[in-house]
């Protein structure tokens, strides 16, 4: 099917603010981007630029104000609770934070067995899968028996991921899911991902704040700054020759371990800067110019 899996247009989100008549106020203001089944989108931008935002949109989990955002053809903004529930299976998410999101008194096996059991699956039919999503993610079969806190943070990411894969989802959100890993873990990981979209065929909102990791992982990519989506297209062009000022501010400002690259970068940089604040002296002048049309 052509049609996309998930299709937001002119997506608004605006939290209500404490107070007689205060107005909401809108956090996302009217982006645009689709995700086609199987496809990982990526999404990239600075802290508090509303990324996370735009997951929890998704999730049901922030209020859409404006704009419509579809799932497989249904719109998710009219939906009642009940419909929404019946979604979560199909969409699943991983925050950076496994630990915060694991129950930390239920053994591993309990914490994936618990939402098969919730959908009626049978105990011995669940601890068959439990061993399967153990497997497929990298992990023992013994850690079924073990507690959260007996991991290392990459393997609580594992069992994350793991929990969102249980219920056989067509979507997962993943937000920051490798930020909080060192480098090494990250790409392990990453790669855990890349390789269980290729046998599952399910589709990613990848959302992470470090362009690295997203082009590692993502199809295409939406750039977020402020609210707004500034710029989206294939990862190849978005990152290697990104359009936008802010895209390039990024890219420039992500780490490379090669010295003489990074030298370069650095020059790169300074000169983008001296650019941009010429033209900004430039229009700010003109602006101010009674003559200037
Ligand atoms: N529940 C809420 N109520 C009101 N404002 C909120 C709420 N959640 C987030 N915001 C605001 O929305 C903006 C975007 O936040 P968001 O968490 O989406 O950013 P982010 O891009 O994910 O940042 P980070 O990289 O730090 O995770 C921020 O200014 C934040 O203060
Ligand atoms: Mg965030």
């Amino acid at each position: 099917m052509n049609t996309p899996l998930l299709e937001a247009k002119g997506l608004k989100v605006a939290y209500p603010v404490k107070g007689f008549r205060k107005p909401p106020v809108e956090i996302v203001h009217g982006v645009d981007f689709t995700i086609r089944r199987g496809e990982t989108l990526g999404i990239v931008g600075e802290s508090g630029s509303g990324k996370t935002t735009i997951g929890r949109a998704i999730l049901g989990l922030a209020p859409i104000s404006g704009g419509t955002l579809t799932y497989d053809g249904h719109d998710l903004a009219s939906m009642n609770a009940q419909q929404r529930r019946k979604l979560s299976r199909e969409i699943q998410v991983v925050f950076q934070d496994p630990y915060s999101s694991l129950n930390p008194s239920l053994t591993i096996g309990a914490t994936l067995a618990e939402p098969l059991i919730v959908q009626g699956w049978d105990k011995a039919k669940a601890t068959r899968r439990v061993l399967d999503l153990l497997d497929r993610v990298g992990l023992p079969k013994n850690a079924a028996q073990r507690l959260p806190r007996e991991f290392s943070g990459g393997q609580r990411q594992r069992v994350a991921i793991a929990r969102a894969l249980a219920p056989g989802p067509r979507l997962i959100v993943c937000d920051e899911p490798v930020s909080a890993l060192d480098l090494s873990t990250q790409a392990t990981v990453m790669d855990l991902f890349i390789e269980i979209q290729r046998e599952t065929g399910v589709a990613y909102l990848f959302v992470s704040h470090d362009l690295a990791v997203v082009r590692h992982i993502s199809h295409r990519v939406g750039v977020v700054y402020a609210g707004d989506i500034v710029e989206q297209g294939r990862t190849g062009d978005v990152t290697v020759t990104p359009q936008h000022p802010y895209t390039q501010r990024l890219l420039l400002a992500a780490p490379i371990a090669d010295p003489g690259l990074q030298a370069q970068r650095r020059t790169e940089r300074r000169e983008l800067r001296a650019a941009q604040e010429h033209l900004s002296a430039t229009e700010a002048s003109s602006a101010s110019r009674p003559d200037a049309a």
